[in-house]
């Protein structure tokens, strides 16, 4: 394959691009002191604002529509949201795991413009943080976790569009004997409880990077929204949210394992019975929500069709059981986009969207009744009616007990 063609520009371009979080990035508590975290609106119905974070209400969403719009997207930012000069911005590709290595400071520098003129990728993938349903932990298990105290909607699925990461690594030349990958953001350094633990970013598997990573500049057909990335992040479909690293500032290949604390300390299951070399999390559980308002009232002898989403980390959902009855009966729901692709969309997309859901019910007496959903992934996965705690809430992947009230 041929070398990018910049290999020689490149190396020019490590010389003319301004080093991280110079030039490129308005960020920093003098630069942006009284900015919001976030940028975009998050009007009431559609967020809950949680100051870094803000997680998308289920019920704002519309069943007809498959891709989450970016500005319904839920938002996770360890501090918060740079505004990034695209004319500016280089991807920093280094390290002892490409063919030829390079220092840090002597980076590949690839302009976004380098980048988009690369086969164009196009993929729709679930992106979920990790924290995704950690309130259940309390309100359904009683037992508290540390955290953003997320429902369901820390959740969307996006079509992605840019480059495989693969392919650039290929033209670069990758050594036999990489490892891993270090993506690091150009965000604000993330100090918490008094330490700095630095830029965010989190290392992960060489096979994963030459498999279906993807370096994106667009979502739905748009530029990233400055609050998702822009002007390039990565994602690692399936994979939980912390592994798709936004506003990306490097890629660091190397013949070693690597570490941050985003895999040692973060993102691992701690406490509760797992043990202390619990392995970092990589590929997201199955779970599922119904597109409804938390405590919705519903008339009593009227029959509707009530809607709902399943997806999985590890591939498309095969079968969806509700239960309207508080989990004394269940039964199969009606899924709409069983492969996990959306409508129309072909086998690129690998089934890595989510599947829509439906199910008809007459609302019986007046009362309270709670509404079940249990997802079944085609990796044989099913969602438990427990979930064993960890101190940071993890992986809530129980089948969710959604009150609804018929009057
Ligand atoms: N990348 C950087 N640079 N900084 C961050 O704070 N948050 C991560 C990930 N990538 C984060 C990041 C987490 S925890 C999640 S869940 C997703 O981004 C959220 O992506 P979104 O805000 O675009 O929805």
């Amino acid at each position: 394959m041929t070398p990018i063609r910049a290999t020689r520009r490149t190396v020019l371009a490590s010389a003319a691009v301004a080093p991280l979080a110079t030039a490129l990035v308005t960020t920093g508590p003098a630069a942006r002191a009284g900015a919001p975290n976030i940028l975009k609106p998050l009007p009431p119905r559609r967020f809950v604002d949680y100051g870094t974070n803000a997680e998308m209400r289920w019920d704002s969403v519309d069943p007809a529509r498959y891709h989450t719009a970016q500005r319904h997207l839920f938002v996770r930012n360890h501090t918060r949201t740079p505004t990034i000069d695209p004319a500016t911005y280089g991807l920093r590709i280094f390290g002892d795991g490409l063919r030829e290595p390079r220092s840090e400071a002597d980076a590949h520098v690839l302009s976004l413009r380098e980048l988009k003129r690369l086969p164009r990728h196009v993929h729709t993938a679930v992106l979920e943080c990790t924290g995704n349903g950690r309130s259940f932990f309390a309100s359904q298990q009683d037992e508290p976790a540390s955290g953003t105290p997320w429902t369901l909607g820390a959740v969307g699925t996006v079509r992605w569009e840019g480059v495989k990461l693969r392919h650039v690594l290929r033209r670069l030349g990758v050594s036999p004997r990489a490892v891993a990958v270090m993506a690091t953001g150009l965000d604000d350094e993330f100090t918490s409880g008094g330490t700095n633990y630095g830029r965010v970013r989190r290392p992960f598997a060489i096979e994963k990077a030459l498999d279906d990573a993807i370096l994106a500049w667009a979502a739905n057909g748009e530029d990233l929204l400055p609050d998702h990335g822009f002007p390039l992040r990565l994602v690692l479909p399936g994979w939980i949210g912390i592994a798709s690293i936004k506003w990306l500032g490097s890629l660091e290949v190397s013949r070693r394992g690597l570490t941050s604390p985003w895999n040692t300390t973060f993102y691992r299951m701690t406490g509760g019975d797992y043990p202390a070399d619990s392995p970092p999390l990589t590929v997201n559980p199955v779970r599922s929500a119904w597109e409804l308002p938390w405590a919705a009232t519903l008339p009593a002898g009227v029959t509707r069709t009530l809607t709902g989403r399943a997806w999985s980390g590890a591939g498309p959902i095969r079968r969806v059981d509700v239960s309207l009855d508080g989990g004394r009966s269940w039964r199969p729901a009606e899924l709409e986009d069983p492969r996990g692709r959306a409508p129309r969309s072909g086998p690129a997309d690998n089934g890595t969207g989510w599947t829509r859901w439906s199910v008809r019910w007459r609302a019986p007496r007046a009362g309270s009744y709670e509404l079940l959903a249990r997802a079944t992934d085609r990796a044989g996965r099913r969602q438990p009616l427990v979930t064993p705690y960890n101190a940071q809430g993890y992986f809530f992947d129980a089948v969710v007990r959604h009150p609804v009230t018929v009057a």
